[in-house]
């Protein structure tokens, strides 16, 4: 079984992939790490994220990069929210992607473009959303804990220009898939939006829910 669970910036997502992919014993792909892997290359090759070429050139990042801390910090999503917008960044990145999804029994894989253009035939598909307000104050939080000292307001602007460039690329933008299920996780908590998202599975898929 393949699940795909796209959706904007600390909508969730990433925590459901990872908790589905325990829950239905299959191996989970985050793959804004690649588009962030791609960001960080370029800015250690001393090249531009806006340039098309720099990126592509960026593609070919080491392994162990993948594993590097600095890939989740703020400054490494805004330069894969950048370097994402490239037709041939998107391209080089997509067998890689395929390949994974098509592991003998299947896989979880959260993105923004998995159930549209990478799995566009995955037997599930989620499309995990919250309000900006909510993300922003998630977002703030796990830097605090992190010691990174940003404020809410700063967050909420640079999430709102993410927001924008991912739903408004012209390749693969940020969109729900017309078969996905949308779960806004506003109003939920860690483990309430976990919970929703198995029963979603199990609803698509016709499976009966744990007693
Ligand atoms: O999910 P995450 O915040 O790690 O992704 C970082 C950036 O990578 C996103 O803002 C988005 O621009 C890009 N991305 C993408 N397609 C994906 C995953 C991530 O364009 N499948």
């Amino acid at each position: 079984m393949i699940i795909a669970v796209d959706g904007p910036t600390a909508s969730g997502k990433g925590t459901i992939a990872k908790a589905l992919g325990r829950h239905f014993g299959l191996p989970h792909m985050d793959t804004g790490l690649l588009y962030r892997a791609v960001g960080y290359q370029v800015a250690l090759n001393g090249g531009d994220p806006d340039s098309e070429a720099d990126a592509l050139a960026a593609c070919n990042f080491p392994e162990e990069l993948l594993g590097h801390p600095d890939l989740r910090s703020e400054a490494t999503g805004g330069l894969a929210s950048r370097v994402s917008v490239h037709p041939a960044v998107r391209a080089a990145l997509l067998a890689r992607q395929r390949d994974y999804a098509a592991l003998p029994g299947g896989a979880v894989l959260d993105g923004r473009d998995i159930g549209t253009v990478i799995c566009p035939a995955a037997e599930v598909k989620l499309f995990v959303t919250a309000s900006v307000e909510a993300r922003a104050l998630r977002r703030w939080s796990e830097m605090q804990q992190r010691g990174e000292s940003h404020t809410l307001a700063e967050i909420e602007a640079d999430l709102r220009k993410r927001d924008e460039r991912d739903r408004t690329r012209a390749t693969a933008p940020l969109v729900a898939a017309a078969d996905a299920v949308v779960l806004d996780t506003s109003e939920l908590d860690k483990d309430q939006a976990i919970a929703a998202a198995i029963e979603a599975v199990n609803a698509a898929t016709g499976q009966q829910p744990c007693p």
